[in-house]
């Protein structure tokens, strides 16, 4: 760890909330390969929070099953081992930090709907690639800025001179932090998603959004969640602390293999499935 100051943010990042143990419980469960469905329906339905949202989740329009799903063993049949500890990781996630917002500077309503867009992007984007793992966006998308919120909570001055920077000469937040501050966002995030224990596709992806392609073999993921967010930020989804696009890094979009025409697309896609989870989300319990 080359900056000293890094030392002094894990010291507070230490004091952060822990993911709920039902959640971490699973991820063992989906990483053991000896586990079965019924494992892991009997750890889910011990707890009845995780049991309801999970139900609500799998019977949303988000998923489309033409059936109603009634029981967890069903839901796990159905959507598979990672896609149903990936759906719980995001409800725990949001249910984690405070929705309301504590200043009048920094709307977390509107930084949650980034987040959720983003995520909702790269998965969106992972599927007209017809990438495998589309959950696994959906998460590092989810994820990618949640840095600014321990910088919001526990580093409160130095996020106000970030946020004051980024109001007074109309720049990025990323910008701003360089320019302020001698760590960032995407650095914290990488600390929280280690003591999370993520997976290293994971943490790379949150570590580099904003160069891809430092994420050595995670590159193209990471590419994936940096055309999520400058996507997010064109078609105005929410707002991650500033008003500004921006650029496309020019490695992450050779390494996409896109079309530019598939953008349009993409984005129109993009709104549709916010605007379907966003209003789900809203009322989970
Ligand atoms: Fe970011
Ligand atoms: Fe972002």
């Amino acid at each position: 760890m080359k900056n000293p100051n890094l030392k002094r943010i894990v010291g507070k990042v230490r004091d952060l909330p822990t993911l709920p143990r039902t959640v971490l419980k699973i991820t063992e469960l989906v990483n053991n390969p000896k586990s079965s469905a019924k494992d892991l329906a009997k750890v889910i339905t011990d707890d009845q929070v995780l049991t309801a949202r999970l139900l609500k989740l799998v019977n949303s329009s988000f998923y489309g099953f033409p059936q109603k799903i009634s029981t967890v063993t069903g839901a796990i049949v159905l959507l598979g081992f990672d896609a149903i500890r990936n759906l719980l990781l995001t409800t725990s996630v949001f249910g984690l930090f405070p929705r309301r917002p504590r200043t009048d500077t920094f709307r977390m309503e509107l930084f949650w709907d980034h987040s959720l867009g983003c995520a909702i992007g790269a998965k969106v984007i992972g599927d007209y690639m017809r990438y495998d793992k589309v959950e696994e966006l959906f998460v590092s998308g989810l994820l990618h800025d949640i840095g600014k919120i321990v910088e919001l909570l526990f580093l409160p001055e130095d996020f106000s001179k970030v946020i004051s920077t980024v109001k007074e000469e109309d720049i990025l937040m990323s910008e701003a932090e360089n320019r302020v501050l001698d760590y960032s966002h995407a650095q914290i995030g990488e600390m929280l998603a280690e003591r999370w224990n993520m997976s290293s596709k994971l943490i790379n992806v949150i570590a580099h959004h904003h160069q891809p392609a430092l994420a050595g073999r995670f590159s193209r993921e990471a590419a994936i969640v940096h055309l999520a967010d400058i996507l997010c930020r064109a078609i105005d989804i929410g707002s991650g602390g500033d008003n500004k696009i921006p650029p496309l890094n020019k490695e992450a979009w050779d390494a996409l293999q896109l079309k530019m025409s598939s953008l349009e697309p993409i984005a129109v896609e993009m709104e549709r499935q916010f605007n379907d989870i966003s209003r789900f989300i809203a009322t989970t319990p």
